[in-house]
């Protein structure tokens, strides 16, 4: 067997929650990451006979949900409750891997989780959104959930609304319509961990790769982890420079006449009701 800690998807574990933690955008157990593993990659490092422990599926507290189209997948996923800052120094107690059970109501803990501990309280939200996300791109493997500072402060002033917050994003540096042309989906304020809030998210994410959470933060989802971060980079820069305007009069913007120009010159196929 190779050894675990030297693969490359655990490896991208360690450098994008090192990353978030850098950035100050997940404080303390703030955010979380689930990314798809191949059985060819994971059999490789691992014993997938040996299943250290048995978890019921759920979120906060015990969740139901169809999560059949997921039955016998591997995940690896940032545990519940565990700091970013610490991933990198000892993955085994801050990451697990898991497969989704046979009987579609428990997780299979196959690494990980070292002192006990289990999945992030988002997992309802994380297996909704990559079942979601599979629908629309086959090729979809990570879900992130992060609490971008400006991101965030952005929530409390703009409109929590799909065209308008998008649009906004748009406006604020020239390459947001080319890195995320379908826009941002939006979610008022609702419960953390819930299988609502997940299943809301989930609906959101058959339109859009990234969905703000009102007032908490925002998910994201791609292929890999760059494509996944990349995302959210980006709308946090964008927020940034929103914030950094301030309520400053402006008296230069990106028009939609520019914004439309630059999504068919790079040929992105941009969500046409918002530049209406
Ligand atoms: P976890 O510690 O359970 O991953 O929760 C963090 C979080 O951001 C909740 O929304
Ligand atoms: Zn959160």
């Amino acid at each position: 067997m190779k050894n675990i800690l030297e693969a490359p998807f655990l490896q991208d574990m360690i450098e994008v929650t090192s990353n978030m933690y850098r950035l100050g955008w997940d404080e303390r157990n703030g955010g979380n990451v689930s990314y798809l593993l191949k059985e060819e990659e994971l059999k490789e490092y691992l014993d997938l006979n040996n299943i250290v422990r048995t978890i019921p599926l759920m979120g906060l507290y015990d969740t139901n949900f169809d999560i059949s189209p997921l039955i016998g997948k591997y995940f690896i996923v940032t545990g519940t409750g565990k700091y970013f800052k610490n991933v990198k120094k000892d993955p085994e107690t801050n990451l697990g891997i898991v497969r989704i059970a046979e009987d579609g109501k428990h997780i299979e803990l196959l690494w990980g989780y070292k002192d006990g501990g289990r999945t992030t309280s988002e997992f309802p939200a994380h297996m909704m959104c990559h079942m979601a996300r599979l629908k629309v791109d086959p090729n979809n493997r990570i879900v992130i959930h992060s609490h971008p500072t400006n991101t965030l402060a952005m929530n409390y002033v703009c409109p929590l609304e799909d065209k308008i917050f998008s649009h906004t994003l748009w406006q604020m540096s020239t390459e947001c319509i080319v890195v995320f042309p379908e826009g941002v989906g939006v979610l008022p304020w609702m419960l953390c961990g819930t299988k609502e809030i997940g299943e809301a998210t989930a609906k959101k994410m058959q339109d859009y790769r990234l969905v703000i959470w009102g007032l908490h933060g925002v998910y994201a989802s791609g292929k890999d982890m760059d494509e996944t971060f990349g995302l959210i980079e980006t709308v946090e820069k964008a927020a940034t420079i929103y914030n950094l305007i301030g309520s400053r009069k402006i008296i230069n913007t990106i028009t939609n006449d520019n914004l439309k120009e630059i999504a068919n010159y790079f040929k992105v196929n941009y969500r046409k009701e918002f530049l209406d």
